[in-house]
């Protein structure tokens, strides 16, 4: 992108503003207002159509800025250290007197935290004087949007301002633990749970599935394309669109494939824009064929089963 300086002066306008814009982050494209501001973290709820008891990631560039308004501890430190700026967001317990808007985490004394790791969207963050309260930038229960143009297909008008940084590199939502006690993975993405058992040599615990929901991304009916999915699929209906894991020669109008080179990381980065091309397409259901419960299938896994839940 060229034009960093005119991008990011137009992005803090509206943001000082009060004003709701949707940034690219090498996760996912996000809904992004000033943490601070009640005016604009309830924006965000409006536009999103979500539910109030489920809260939002803080967006941060400054390690600094974060003590404000966090408790950090060992664990933090060394998961930082390793991981940021990059795909994983931590629950850390919220300072009394931080400024955040009591909105943002719906008067928990917990706050999710993230360091995005997307070039403008980190210039930008530091040329704030708050961090950036920033949900996907989906219709709630919907896909998060992995490009500019995926943003402009859920909100149409209602977002004046998109940051187009191309399509992001990960496509999958952050890895979300929790640190306030002993550490746990509330949602599954890129950065695994033996990733963070080598860094802080403790068995990691998960906790995706709860009765009360802790992190709503816990919650079975998620990220759905809108129409039908069946995963392990052996075979296909007619009708119905495929999704493969890996590439072969035998090419059907009906078969969509998650990678060309046979791994799992470019399967996860194109699993959003692949079921939204399918919904586009006009098909009525989706089958999926097994996709491996390893590294980065995992994630796929746990967002498949969320999106075919009926
Ligand atoms: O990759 C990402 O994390 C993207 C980009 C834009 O940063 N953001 C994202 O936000 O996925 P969202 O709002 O779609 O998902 C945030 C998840 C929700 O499941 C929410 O419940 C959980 O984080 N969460 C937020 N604050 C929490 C808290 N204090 N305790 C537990 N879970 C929390
Ligand atoms: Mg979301």
């Amino acid at each position: 992108m060229k034009n960093y300086h005119s991008i990011i002066k137009k992005a803090r306008k509206y943001l000082n503003a009060n004003r709701i814009i949707a940034i690219p982050t090498e996760t996912v494209y996000g809904l992004a207002g000033n943490a601070y501001s009640d005016i604009a973290v309830k924006k965000i709820f409006t536009l999103k159509k979500r539910p109030k008891n489920n809260p939002l990631i803080v967006h941060y560039g400054k390690f600094k800025k974060l003590k404000e308004d966090c408790y950090i501890n060992k664990n933090f430190e060394k998961l930082y250290k390793k991981f940021c700026p990059g795909p994983i967001t931590f629950i850390l317990k919220k300072k009394k007197d931080s400024k955040i808007s009591k909105y943002v985490s719906s008067y928990k004394n917990t706050l999710a935290v993230r360091f995005p790791k997307k070039k403008i969207t980190r210039k930008l963050l530091f040329q704030l004087d708050y961090p950036l309260a920033a949900p996907s930038a989906n219709m709630s229960t919907s896909l998060s949007p992995v490009t500019a143009s995926d943003v402009k297909e859920e909100f149409g008008k209602k977002i004046k301002f998109i940051i187009d940084g191309g399509k992001s590199s990960i496509g999958l939502e952050s890895t979300i633990v929790d640190l306030t006690n002993k550490p746990k993975i509330l949602r599954y993405g890129g950065i695994t749970s033996k990733d963070l058992k080598k860094i802080l040599k403790v068995k990691i615990k998960t906790k995706l599935k709860t009765k009360k929901i802790i992190s709503p991304g816990q919650s079975k009916f998620h990220y759905s394309p809108g129409i039908p999915v069946r995963t392990n699929a052996k075979d296909v209906k007619k009708n119905e669109a495929f999704i493969k894991l890996f590439q072969t020669k035998k090419r059907k109008g009906n078969y969509f494939y998650l990678s060309k080179k046979g791994s799992l990381k470019e399967a996860a980065s194109k699993l959003y824009s692949t079921l939204r091309k399918i919904k586009n397409k006009g098909y009525k259901s989706i089958a999926v064929e097994k996709i491996p419960k390893k590294g980065f299938g995992i994630a796929i896994n746990d967002r498949l089963e969320r999106a075919s839940y009926k």
